[in-house]
């Protein structure tokens, strides 16, 4: 008699049990400027999810960045790292502000932001920009051509010029700076490993952008991605200078699914991509490794603004919606709290730096009230007539 095949489904839901009896440790790093704000945002709508599904979340607030140097002495306090490597997911507001800009570069709150990078061996960053239909006014583009824009900058986070040597040498007035950007083939090949999985689970596009007619470790990259593109011919491969790179993401941004690129040329394309929804406040990220994935906004924190309740909420909780579908596999609870956004956003409820000119905006609790009220309602129809709905 031949074994029977074992039936992988009884499994499966014994295990999707077991992860929500479990529950997620979600470490959360508020940091400085509008982070708190923004962060406890993503943290209510989160806590909905939770007491609507059955997930337990468990939520670790830890020190880190400027409110870290001022409360221990440094931005990334070994705690904060203990604390961040024992957890399902990382949740980070900002940091930064005037206030630690004059502290030497290696102990400023940005230099906890390498560390926690490096640390937790977070080589890939992903920065999707999409237009919501009810931000399409809000988008420098005509409406025909924001609406097809759908595209995913895959930032090398790990290696290149930010972690390369930076020194200064001689006497005032006559002083030498440096920088050094370089790339091993390990690191250059994981990063474009990586983006050619993220295409392939999309729209089966990869456009590299790099340096390679000025930089050598431009050229070492091409090589490298057009070597790699081999093992994925279902996937149209591109190669972009990062000049024009930079203007065919204004002129015509559509054409791009995903783009993987350095660290520095990922940090440069990914604001002014941004720049084609409208906004920064609406951006989401994620940074993957081997460990933990690390989500935040990409806005910064923005001290000008900060303790006002009007920055946007918005890249913080559409950070929090990434983490529940790419660490978590909840994709029915990121839908839900992306539609409630939707709908208060249809509603024509804007914060400030996504009002139209001459219409009211309002406070970031407002915001997230409305969105939290909106969610409580989608789940309220989702219970009557099922999660098919
Ligand atoms: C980002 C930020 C950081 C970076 C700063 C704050 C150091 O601009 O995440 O894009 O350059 O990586
Ligand atoms: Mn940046």
């Amino acid at each position: 008699m031949s074994a029977k095949p074992i039936d992988p489904e009884p499994l499966n839901q014994l295990l999707s049990t077991a992860a929500k009896n479990a529950g997620k440790r979600i470490v959360v790093l508020s940091g400085d400027g509008i982070g708190p704000e923004v962060t406890s945002a993503a943290v209510t709508l989160l806590q909905d999810c939770a007491a609507e599904s059955g997930y337990k979340f468990e939520f670790i607030e830890m020190p880190f960045g400027g409110i870290a140097i001022d409360k221990c002495g440094k931005p990334f306090p070994e705690e904060t790292l203990a604390a961040c490597r024992a957890a399902d997911a990382v949740l980070l507001g900002a940091v930064g502000g005037p206030k630690w800009d004059s502290l030497p570069l290696n102990n400023r709150p940005e230099s906890g932001l390498f560390a926690l990078r490096q640390e937790l061996g977070l080589f890939a960053n992903v920065r999707p920009i999409k237009v919501r239909p009810a931000l399409l006014n809000i988008s420098p583009l005509r409406a025909e051509r924001a609406k097809n824009v759908n595209l995913e900058i895959v930032r090398e986070l790990a290696g290149g010029i930010y972690f390369g040597e930076h020194k200064s040498e001689g006497a005032a007035g006559s002083e030498r700076a440096w920088d050094v950007e370089s790339y091993t083939t390990t690191e250059i090949d994981r990063i474009v490993r990586f983006a050619f999985e993220r295409a392939a689970h999309r729209g089966n596009h990869l456009t590299s952008v790099d340096k390679a007619n000025v930089l050598a470790s431009s050229v070492l990259w091409r090589a490298r991605a057009k070597e790699i593109a081999a093992s994925y011919p279902r996937v149209k491969t591109d190669h972009m200078y990062v000049d024009n790179a930079s203007l065919q993401l204004v002129i015509a941004p559509e054409q791009f699914d995903v783009i993987v690129t350095s660290n520095m040329f990922g940090d440069i394309l990914s604001d002014g991509a941004a720049g084609v929804e409208g906004s920064l406040g609406l951006i989401p990220s994620m940074s993957w490794g081997l460990g933990p994935s690390l989500y935040e906004p990409i806005h910064g924190s923005a001290p000008g603004i900060a303790g006002k309740n009007i920055a946007c909420p918005i890249g913080a909780i559409s950070s929090a919606t990434m983490m529940l579908r790419e660490s978590f596999d909840m994709h029915a609870e990121a839908q839900a709290i992306d539609a409630a956004i939707n709908h208060v956003l249809e509603s024509g409820i804007r914060t400030a730096d996504i009002a139209e000119r001459g219409t009211q905006s309002v406070s970031t609790s407002e915001f997230v009230s409305r969105t939290h009220s909106a969610m409580r309602e989608h789940f309220s129809q989702v219970e009557r007539y099922g999660w098919a709905v």
